[in-house]
Formats: C-alpha cells, structure tokens, sequence
C-alpha cells in the first residue's frame, strides 16, 4: 500500500511555511493541512450508506468496535441486524431521503459511502435503465450524500469521508463496463471533492479493492477477499490520514500499471 499520508499539496507545512515567511489562517484553529493528519475513530459519529449487508456491514461493525457512535444507513432500516448502532432510512439516489437522514443527524464526523449496485450491465448492450442506475448510485448518490453531510462534517476538528472506489475505477471490464464507468466517475469526484473540502478541514479518501465475497460480486469465481479483513484495511487507513487506499495485490499492480498507458492496461485491444 502506498504511503498514505498525502496531504493537501496546496497548503504549506509547518517547515514550509516557516521557510516561505507564510503563516496559519488562524492562530486559534487548527488548519486544514493539520486536520488531514492521523484521526481517532474512537469517541466520533460515524456513518455508513448500505449498512446492512456486505461490506457496509463490515464497516458498521468494526467501526462500532473501535469505539465509534454509528448509524447504520440503509434503504430498510428494519434491514439492519446490527447491534450497539443506530440504523436510519438512507437512499442514497432519493433526495428527500437524503436530506431527511441529513437533518436527522448533526453529528457525524466519519461518512462512509458505501453503497453500491451491480447491474452487471454492458455499455453497448446493457439496458440503459441499468448504466443510469449505475450512475445514480454511485455518482450522483454519492456526491449528494457528501453536499448534504459536509456542513455537519465541518463542524468536527477532524473530519473524514471514505469513498468505497474499486480497482475498476481505474481499469474498466467490457461485460460490465456500465459498473466501471461509474466506478471511475466516482473516483473523479473524489479526487475533486478532496481539493474542495480540504480547506474545510474535511479529509476525503478513497477505498480501491478488488473482488469481495459479497452479494455484488456472488457470479465471480475469481479469487475473492474476506469484507471483514477489508474493512479492517480501510478503518486502519482513515485512523492514519491516508488519503488513497489500496487495498489489495490487484488493486496495488493496477495503480501501478497506470503510467504504462493503454497498451499496458488493454494489451488484448491496443
Ligand atoms: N463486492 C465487491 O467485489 C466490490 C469490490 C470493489 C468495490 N465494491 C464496492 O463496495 C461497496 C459495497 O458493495 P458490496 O460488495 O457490499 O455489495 P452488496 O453486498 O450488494 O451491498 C450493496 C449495499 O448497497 C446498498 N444500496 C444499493 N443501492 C442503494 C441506494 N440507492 N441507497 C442506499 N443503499 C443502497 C444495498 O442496500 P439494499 O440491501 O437495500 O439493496 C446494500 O446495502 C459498493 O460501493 C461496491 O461498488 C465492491
């Protein structure tokens, strides 16, 4: 995994600013660059999109174990099986419901956007009722939950977004190529939403895996990993600051790869 302390590249560090003659915005409030630092997950409110199965699951749980306050978001709260959590109706593609999961909160410093769908639809001849879900769930549904918890994430002296992204917002699968493309353009508005947050204080990062042993991915045969030691990977990463986490071998050779252009990541094509 690479180092993931990569702070706001815009805003000066301490040596830095000492060297540059720049100063703080405020002596009194912790400035974005510090508040992109390490964070306990300990004593904050957290919450989780599709809390209740798969992976959102995992993270409830472990996030409830560290010590956090969680709702647990779902469609069906009453689908939430959880204890020592807190479910609350969350959809995230509904804008009422959004807002209303909004307003019934206030607290959370931690959101996790979790939910996700899989059509299994392709581009070309998937139905295009399926790529707009796609789109909805994980593009459009993320960045309104994001508008709508940011102010209270603000509020926090250390806030964090987790943003569950895939090796396949970097390389995209034909057969479901509407699922990918999704992926991706979720990944571009976390690298956009980073930059517009952090001088909020709000640090937003990224989850990058591979398949997991989930309903989402129940058709593949491939090798897949256990949610629960995902999940592990991912709370370890927002309590250390990272801003890019990269769960899992593919994931890591993928990222790798990038620089190697098309013809490395679509030799059967280029
Ligand atoms: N499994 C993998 O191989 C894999 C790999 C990389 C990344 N991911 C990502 O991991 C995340 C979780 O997926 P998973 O593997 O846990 O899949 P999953 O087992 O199918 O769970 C999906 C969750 O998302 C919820 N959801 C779907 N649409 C929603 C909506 N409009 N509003 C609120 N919740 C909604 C589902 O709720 P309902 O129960 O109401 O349907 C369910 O809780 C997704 O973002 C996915 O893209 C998965």
């Amino acid at each position: 995994m690479p180092d993931g302390d990569e702070s706001n590249e815009d805003e000066p560090d301490k040596d830095e600013a000492q060297e540059t003659g720049q100063t703080k915005t405020s002596p009194t409030k912790t400035s974005p660059m510090e508040r992109t630092s390490p964070m306990e997950i300990s004593g904050k409110t957290a919450l989780v999109t599709g809390a209740n199965r798969g992976f959102g699951r995992q993270l409830a749980t472990q996030l409830r174990d560290r010590g956090a306050t969680v709702y647990a978001a779902a469609r069906n709260p009453a689908a939430v099986d959880l204890t020592g959590v807190t479910p609350i109706a969350l959809d995230v593609t509904d804008p009422a419901s959004v807002a209303a999961a909004a307003a019934a909160t206030g607290d959370v410093a931690i959101l996790i956007n979790n939910a996700g769908s899989g059509t299994g639809a392709s581009l070309l001849t998937g139905e295009l009722d399926d790529v707009r879900l796609e789109m909805d769930t994980h593009f459009l549904g993320t960045l309104a939950v994001t508008r709508a918890f940011a102010p209270q994430l603000a509020e926090h002296e250390q806030s964090a977004i987790l943003n569950v992204l895939s090796v396949l917002s970097w390389v995209s699968l034909p057969n479901i190529g509407a699922y990918c493309a999704a992926k991706a353009a979720e990944w571009s508005l976390t690298n956009a939403l980073r930059a517009e947050l952090a001088p909020q204080g709000i640090r937003v990062s990224s989850l990058h895996v591979g398949y997991m042993d989930t309903d989402l991915a129940r058709h593949v045969t491939e090798p897949k990993s256990d949610p629960a030691d995902i999940a592990r990977i991912a709370l370890d990463g927002i309590e250390a600051g990272e801003t890019e986490i990269v769960a899992d071998e593919i994931s890591k050779q993928v990222l790798a790869g990038l620089s190697a252009g098309v013809r490395g990541l679509y030799p059967q094509v280029a």
